[in-house]
């Protein structure tokens, strides 16, 4: 059986691909990716001679591409990761976002009603976000039912593309999947997202700039609790059904800078209170959400999964994964990610 898998080169796609390639050789895995920014072979390197393992450079917003891949791959399952997934790109350029989350969604929606949503075992699992919930005040959870309120460009594309699921699913018949997730961490991440970021301008000594207060609250999940979440849901989730994926691990952005810096100082020798003394408050992200929370307990039930990672486990195996692979951080300090952060930065340093 056939196993399409988009965005396979990013953040969650590659750490997803390097677990179920070796763990399911039975199936075989074909990676869709357009290799933009985000999108890094060399996080795969390892699984490119797999003989269960092919790629195929194609960009979800090209229909007749997309069409193509099908034709010649014959997918059974489509696992959806593909996306521009970067709130602040969202707001500082959002185009990209409504182009590859909306339209490319559209894109692989079709070709697998066309080609495979007839066949035994045939699932579309469509990766999403719980930010298409908005944000939560300081109590509450989200839940399956809690109604849409996307905040940013990003949010909102996402919310279209679950729209745009379940619309195929209830006006065509189509066998699929959702699951909304909290904020992932863990090796092979951007360096552009929260811990990350902070992780490496740790190591450099340079200022860690936190939005607004820093009371900003997230709920973290280990990527590879992600992964096995996917995979409970393929296993043994129900057709048409939503479930929602979450750490049951609220931390506030300050705590989660704090505990970077503790971690930074213990893996390198430093002192944790010179490097928390770098923290600099910085402008807020408009619209920026308050909280997000997950309650867990549909995927939890009728799924049997549970999260595995604490975060004090995982962000000291993230730390050291960083501190491990300096060619791989080489390599995604492009000229482009440099340029990012430049125009993304210069003038903020100043709350
Ligand atoms: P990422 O930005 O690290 O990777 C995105 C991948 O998609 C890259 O490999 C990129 O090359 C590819 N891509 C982008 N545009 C494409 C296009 N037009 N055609 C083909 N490939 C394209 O993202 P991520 O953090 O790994 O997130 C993966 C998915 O999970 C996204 O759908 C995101 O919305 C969702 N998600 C992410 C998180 C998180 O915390 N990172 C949490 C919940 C849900
Ligand atoms: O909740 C799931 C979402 O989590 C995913 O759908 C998105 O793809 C993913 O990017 C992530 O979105 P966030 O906006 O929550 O993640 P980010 O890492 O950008 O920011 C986390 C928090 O940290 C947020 O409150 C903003 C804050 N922040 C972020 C950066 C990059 C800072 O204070 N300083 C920073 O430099």
């Amino acid at each position: 059986m056939v196993v399409l898998v988009t965005g396979g080169a990013g953040f969650i796609g590659s750490n997803f691909l390097l677990r179920s390639v070796v763990a399911r050789p039975d199936l075989t895995f074909v990676n869709v990716d357009a290799l933009t920014y985000a999108g890094n072979p060399y996080s795969l390197e390892a699984i490119a001679e797999a003989p269960n393992y092919r790629f195929e450079h194609v960009d979800i917003t090209d229909r007749a591409a997309v069409d193509q891949v099908f034709d010649k791959h014959d997918p059974t399952v489509v696992v959806h990761l593909a996306a521009e997934s970067h709130v602040d790109r969202s707001i500082a350029s959002p185009d990209a976002f409504i182009r590859t989350n909306i339209n490319g969604t559209f894109h692989l929606l079709e070709a697998f009603r066309g080609h495979s949503a007839g066949k035994e075992g045939a699932r579309f699992h469509h990766v999403s976000t719980d930010e298409v919930y908005g944000s939560l005040g300081p109590t509450g959870l989200f839940r399956e039912d809690t109604p849409y309120d996307p905040s940013s460009p990003y949010s909102a594309s996402k919310a279209a593309s679950d729209h745009l699921v379940r619309a195929h699913a209830r006006t065509f018949g189509v066998p699929v999947t959702i699951t909304n997730c909290s904020n992932n961490y863990g090796a092979r991440q951007f360096p552009e997202k929260l811990i990350p970021l902070m992780v490496l301008k740790a190591l450099a000594e340079e200022p860690l700039p936190v939005y607004g207060t820093g009371e900003n609250v997230r709920d973290w999940l280990h990527v590879d609790d992600h992964c096995e979440a996917i995979w409970a849901v393929l296993d043994r989730g129900k057709v048409g059904e939503t479930y929602n994926v979450g750490g049951r691990c609220e931390l506030t952005n300050l705590d989660v800078v704090h505990q970077i810096c503790d971690v930074v100082a213990a893996e390198t020798q430093r002192d944790s209170d010179a490097l928390r003394k770098l923290i600099t408050f910085v402008r807020d992200r408009p619209g920026h959400d308050l909280r997000y929370a997950i309650d867990a307990s549909k995927i939890e039930r009728e799924c049997g999964w549970t999260p595995s990672v604490s975060f004090t486990e995982g962000l000291r195996q993230t730390v050291r994964w960083y501190l491990e692979n300096p060619e791989w951080i080489a390599r995604v300090r492009s000229g482009e990610y440099r340029r990012w952060l430049a125009e993304h930065y210069d003038g903020r340093h100043s709350a």
